[in-house]
């Protein structure tokens, strides 16, 4: 298969993002009462900002505990924490291997595409100055179901104009792996959870993405 496409999710693959969503949300359980462990927090990669919440809820047997407008104010506890957090990234903070696999997609003519469930995606991009490396970049405010629903790679896959079966997704979260293979597509997982045993190429990080054969 010659890949004519790459989808990449942003947190946790393209910088470590995924580790500020953990600390913003563990601080928002602590503020309700609802411990919030790494282990559970893997159920939260990939997962929007409202879906999030309501998984966090249910663990903490607190599903009816919050009224509309009070989980919107807790949402944005956790965004203003969060966007605190992002606030000092900078380019070096492109997790290893990225720069030089972007490189290697250009030269050979691939085209790029992110597919983020994060309503901060663009903010983070332009901070790593990687604003206009994609052809397309899902705005997820347009997205109406979480991952592993395919919509958000679908919306990218019909945006850069490719089948499924010419591109590859790659993720951090065992929901977007799952998203991505709903979508058509090869999935590439980075880490090596069990979680993401259904993958169809592991990398242990992505240092190792310059070696994906194109
Ligand atoms: C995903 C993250 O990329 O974006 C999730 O993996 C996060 O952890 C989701 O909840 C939504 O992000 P945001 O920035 O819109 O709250
Ligand atoms: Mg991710």
């Amino acid at each position: 298969m010659k890949i004519k496409g790459v989808i990449f999710d942003l947190d946790g693959v393209i910088t470590d993002t995924a580790e500020y969503h953990y600390i913003a949300w563990k601080a928002l359980g602590e503020k309700i009462g609802i411990p919030i462990t790494r282990t559970f927090n893997e159920e939260l990669k990939g997962v929007s900002r409202k879906d999030s919440l309501e998984r966090i809820l249910a663990f903490g047997n607190k599903e009816d505990a919050f009224s509309d407008e009070e989980k919107e104010a807790l949402m944005a506890f956790k965004n203003e924490y969060y966007v605190k957090l992002i606030r000092d990234i900078t380019p070096r903070d492109v997790l290893p291997g990225v720069l030089p696999f972007l490189k290697k997609l250009n030269q050979a003519g691939v085209k790029k595409a992110i597919a983020s469930a994060s309503k901060n995606a663009t903010t983070i991009l332009s901070s790593l100055e990687l604003l206009n490396e994609f052809d397309y970049i899902v705005d997820a405010k347009e997205i109406r179901y979480s991952k592993p629903h395919p919509e958000v790679f679908l919306k990218a896959l019909k945006a850069i104009d490719l089948k499924a079966e010419d591109c590859i997704g790659i993720e951090d979260a065992a929901a977007g792996v799952t998203a991505i293979q709903e979508a058509g597509m090869k999935a590439v997982a980075i880490g090596l959870d069990e979680s993401l045993n259904h993958a169809d190429i592991r990398l242990q990080s992505t240092e190792e993405l310059p070696v994906l054969k194109l």
